[in-house]
């Protein structure tokens, strides 16, 4: 969950030489930063240095990195008949970098498994229709519902690059997978079945049968079934629900990831290590269990707490 990032001073280090744009496209860069950030919090995998909008640049939308603001999209797509349009490029070379980038990380890494990732069909086509970030998703479900047709050709343009994409990086080396949908948690069920749930489930078709592969979302408690039912071996869980709850939802012959608030993380240690060892209480030693955040570390969260938490899970777990 953002292992590197601004609240890692060696990657602050790293991002005053050259933007995030171009890091993500500096495969021996990447690769560092993957690989100093999980040394340093000492956690038990590490994550590919990329970011999910990678695989929108080849389709020319204008996909930027903007200080403070986040990602945005320079031409938004709004229209049906633009979809028409997009190209259908090839992952194995557009996204070569990516591939690299992990073929360096496992030679330098060797001693923790490497998780590679993407974002899934829906959180992608958010970006691209709202141009950024969003609250209410409102273009993004105008369109769903005002041009169904071309909404599924877009996911499932989405979900052969992504499906694609995320096979090559396991060829590279990725050890597991993780599909970001971060944002899906603003659908009803309704919507999820009928919009979602065949491209997240195509944009994972044939990938569990080569590595572990988590399913994440936020706000997707009432999602949990449906999620499931698109595929992944590892449900992720935001902390909006208490995990036993979360698993009883998903499925006990499931594996679950979370689900600690990363905002804990800003909190006395004493609050912290409470907070951490009710994940654990829930998870109660279950087989199945990957303790993690609910979401991403936020710029500003302290170093050594983070640290301090690894530590701490380290010691109340199986992994003494
Ligand atoms: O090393 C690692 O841990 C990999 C890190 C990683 C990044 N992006 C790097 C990044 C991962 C796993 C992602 C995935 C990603 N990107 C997601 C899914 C995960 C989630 O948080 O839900 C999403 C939604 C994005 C899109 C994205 N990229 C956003 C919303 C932002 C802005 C975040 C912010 O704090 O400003 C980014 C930029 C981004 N991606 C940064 C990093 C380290 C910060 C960029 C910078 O250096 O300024």
């Amino acid at each position: 969950m953002r292992q590197a990032g601004r609240y890692m001073a060696e990657y602050r280090e790293v991002r005053a030489r050259m933007s995030f744009l171009e890091l993500c496209h500096d495969s021996q860069t990447a690769a560092e930063v993957t690989v100093t950030a999980a040394r340093k919090l000492g956690v038990d995998a590490a994550i590919i240095f990329a970011d999910i909008l990678l695989v929108l640049e080849p389709l020319e939308v204008g996909v930027e990195f903007t200080k403070g603001d986040g990602p945005r999209i320079r031409e938004p797509l709004r229209s049906a008949e633009r979809i028409a349009t997009l190209p259908d490029y090839d992952t194995a070379d557009r996204l070569a970098f990516v591939y690299e980038a992990i073929r360096i990380t496992r030679r330098e890494l060797p001693e923790i498994p490497l998780i590679g990732f993407a974002g899934a069909p829906f959180t992608l086509a958010s970006y691209l229709i709202e141009g950024g970030g969003s609250r209410n998703y409102v273009e993004t479900k105008r369109f769903m519902y005002e041009h169904e047709e071309a909404w599924h050709q877009l996911l499932g343009l989405l979900a052969r690059l992504v499906n694609s994409y995320l096979g090559h990086q396991v060829a590279a080396g990725a050890q597991a997978l993780q599909l970001f949908d971060s944002w899906v948690g603003c659908l009803s069920p309704r919507d999820y079945r009928r919009y979602v749930l065949p491209h997240s489930a195509a944009a994972l078709a044939g990938l569990s049968q080569q590595v572990p592969v988590i399913h994440f979302g936020t706000n997707t408690n009432g999602l949990f079934p449906l999620i499931r039912e698109a595929g992944g071996d590892v449900i992720g869980v935001d902390w909006r629900i208490d995990l036993d709850q979360a698993w009883d939802i998903i499925g006990e012959d499931s594996a679950v990831q979370g689900n600690l608030d990363p905002v804990t993380l800003f909190a006395p240690r004493d609050q912290l290590a409470d907070a951490a060892r009710q994940v654990l209480r829930h998870a109660a030693g279950r087989p199945g269990h990957v303790f993690n955040l609910g979401h991403g570390i936020l710029p500003h969260t302290p170093v050594d707490h983070v640290r301090y938490l690894v530590d701490l899970v380290h010691e109340e777990s199986s992994r003494r």
